[in-house]
């Protein structure tokens, strides 16, 4: 049995200035979550949107709300990020490896499933011991900042590492991939384990978005 493959479209390669609009055509073309990549100019060289805009987008989409924050000091913001209309928030390891174990315990308090997220340089090691306290790990693909790079191939030993971890354990824990999807790469993190493939590019600039939609699954 295949298993369901959820798609993520991320709304960094949409249109900003007609951004509800953008979130709905994705929302009616079948995608399960709708991917906010919050920057902050600090933790990534680029700077997108906060928490208004997640607010925003809640009132257009019943979908899932992925929060991804690429953002120093994630503690300060995950409060209101949860009462803005986040399902999911996830935070880097690089952003708060010391504190790490305490946001995650922190988002999941307010209700919200909480994320972790690797860069492509980070080993297994350093976030294996926090996979049980997370309801997905998110590996990126790229360095995060843009959209549009090419897929990191090395990273997917690492997805089927954490695969490993969460079938072996039993962990109720996902795995989204993010960076550099296309029809091609989605194969190979299908075969790595991957429950969940974000896709900027691939979707959006697609001219048919069902279609690239259903063509990633
Ligand atoms: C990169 C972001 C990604 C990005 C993916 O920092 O986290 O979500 O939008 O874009 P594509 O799919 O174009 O690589
Ligand atoms: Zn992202």
């Amino acid at each position: 049995m295949t298993k369901d493959i959820k798609i993520a479209p991320s709304v960094l390669s949409a249109d900003f200035s007609k951004m509800g609009e953008e979130v709905k055509r994705v929302d009616e073309a079948g995608a399960e979550f709708i991917h906010l990549d919050v920057m902050d100019g600090v933790f990534v060289p680029n700077i997108t949107f906060g928490i208004k805009m997640v607010k925003d987008i809640r009132k257009v989409t019943d979908k899932v709300l992925d929060c991804h924050l690429m953002i120093v000091h994630p503690e300060k913001y995950v409060e209101s990020f949860a009462k803005a209309g986040a399902d999911y928030i996830t935070v880097h390891y690089e952003a708060c490896k010391d504190n790490l174990a305490d946001v995650l315990n922190q988002i999941k308090a307010l209700g919200v499933k909480c994320g972790l997220v690797v860069n492509p340089d980070t080993p297994v090691e350093c976030v294996k011991d926090c996979i049980s306290l997370c309801d997905m790990v998110l590996v990126m693909s790229v360095f995060p900042g843009f959209g549009g790079q090419r897929f990191i191939a090395e990273v997917l030993d690492k997805c089927k590492a954490i695969r490993r971890i969460i079938d072996e354990n039993g962990y109720n824990c996902i795995i989204e991939i993010d960076g550099g999807i296309n029809a091609e790469t989605s194969k190979l993190a299908k075969e790595a384990g991957c429950d969940v493939l974000v896709a900027g590019s691939a979707v959006f600039g697609a001219s048919d978005v069902k279609a690239a939609i259903d063509g990633l699954r």
